[in-house]
C-alpha cells in the first residue's frame, strides 16, 4: 500500500510520523474521508469547504486543495482507480516539543493520507442500533481526530452486535458515531439542525436535497429519544454507509422492524447522482 506523508508517496511501512507531531500528542488534527467511484470524488467541493472551515476554525493554516491530486495519484499508485474506494486525509499541527499552546511560527502541518477500497455494503435488512451517552467535546461540527468518546461508544455497538451507536445528551438524538441520524416522525423527515453539537455531513445534505426533491416534508429539529422511538423509518447517512435503514434501537423495534422505503428511496437516488456525475465526467 502507497500511502502519502508531508509530500511524498511511499510504502506504508516507511512512512513514519514524529513521536511529537501534535496529532499524536493532543489529537490537534481534522480528517475527512471522501468516496470515489471510478477514480471519480462524490461531493468533492463539499468535503474540501469542510475541510477548509475545520482548519479555520482550529487555526492551522493549510489549503485544502492538497487533497484532489494527492487523492488521484493514490488511487492509481494502488490500482484503485476503477473501484469504489475511499481517500482518507489527515492534518496535523505538526510536531513540536510538548507545549499546549501552539508550536513556533512556521512548522510545517502534517498532512498524511491514504486510499483503500471501500467495504462490503451492510446487510440489505437493516441494523440495529444502540443509544449511548454523547461524551463528546462542544464543538462536533469540528471533523477532529479525537474521536476517543466516538471510539468508545462504537466499540459498545460492535459488542451489542449493533451497527451503530446512537449519541444521546439532554434528551435529544444527536447523530451516530460515524453517521448523522435521520427519523420519519409523523410524516416528517427530521435530522438535528446544523450546529456544535453534530458533524455537517456531506451525506446529511445530499439526503435533505434528495428528500425535497422526492416531496418530503423536511425539519431541521432535533429529535427526541421519545420521537426517535415512536418513528416509522429511522436511517443512517454517511459517506461510508449512504443511507441505511436503522430497524431496532435498545431491542426496541422501529415502525415494522422492516428497512423503510425512504432510506432505499434516497440511497438509490444518492448513487444515482454519483453514477450520472460519474458518466457525464467521463464523456
Ligand atoms: N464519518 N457524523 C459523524 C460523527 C461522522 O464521523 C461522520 C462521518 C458523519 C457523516 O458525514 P459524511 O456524510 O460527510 O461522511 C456524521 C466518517 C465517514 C468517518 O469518520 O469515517
Amino acid at each position: 500500500m502507497i500511502v502519502y506523508l508531508n509530500g511524498r508517496f511511499l510504502p506504508r511501512e516507511e512512512a513514519h510520523l514524529s513521536p511529537e507531531d501534535r496529532g499524536f500528542l493532543f489529537a490537534d488534527a481534522i480528517y475527512e474521508v471522501v468516496r470515489y467511484g471510478g477514480g471519480h470524488p462524490y461531493r468533492l467541493g463539499e468535503h474540501l469547504e469542510r475541510m477548509r472551515d475545520g482548519l479555520t476554525a482550529i487555526r492551522i493554516a493549510a489549503d485544502p486543495q492538497f487533497f484532489p491530486p494527492v487523492a488521484s495519484r493514490l488511487l492509481a499508485e494502488n490500482g484503485l482507480e476503477k473501484d469504489d474506494a475511499l481517500v482518507y486525509a489527515q492534518v496535523s499541527r505538526g510536531a513540536a516539543p510538548r507545549y499546549h499552546a501552539f508550536p513556533p511560527e512556521g512548522t510545517p502541518p502534517t498532512i498524511f493520507a491514504f486510499a483503500r477500497r471501500t467495504d462490503p455494503a451492510p446487510p440489505a435488512e437493516g441494523g440495529r442500533a444502540i443509544l449511548v451517552p454523547d461524551e463528546r467535546w462542544g464543538r462536533c461540527d469540528v471533523k477532529s481526530v479525537m474521536l476517543l468518546a466516538n471510539v468508545l461508544a462504537s466499540q459498545k455497538a460492535r459488542e451489542a452486535g449493533a451497527i451503530e451507536a446512537v449519541l444521546v445528551r439532554d434528551g435529544i438524538a444527536w447523530e451516530g458515531t460515524k453517521s448523522n441520524l435521520f427519523a420519519r416522525v409523523g410524516r416528517v423527515l427530521r435530522t438535528a439542525p446544523r450546529g456544535p453539537r453534530i458533524l455537517p455531513g456531506v451525506t446529511r445534505a445530499a439526503t435533505l436535497e434528495a428528500a425535497a426533491a422526492l416531496g418530503e416534508s423536511i425539519e431541521e429539529r432535533p429529535i427526541s429519544i421519545e420521537e426517535l422511538f415512536s418513528a416509522d423509518e429511522v436511517f443512517l447517512a454517511s459517506t461510508t454507509l449512504w443511507t441505511y435503514p436503522v430497524v431496532e434501537i435498545d431491542g426496541r423495534r422501529i415502525g415494522d422492524g422492516r428497512p423503510g422505503p425512504l432510506a432505499t428511496r434516497l440511497k438509490e437516488t444518492l448513487q444515482a447522482e454519483f453514477h450520472g456525475a460519474r458518466a457525464g465526467l467521463a464523456t
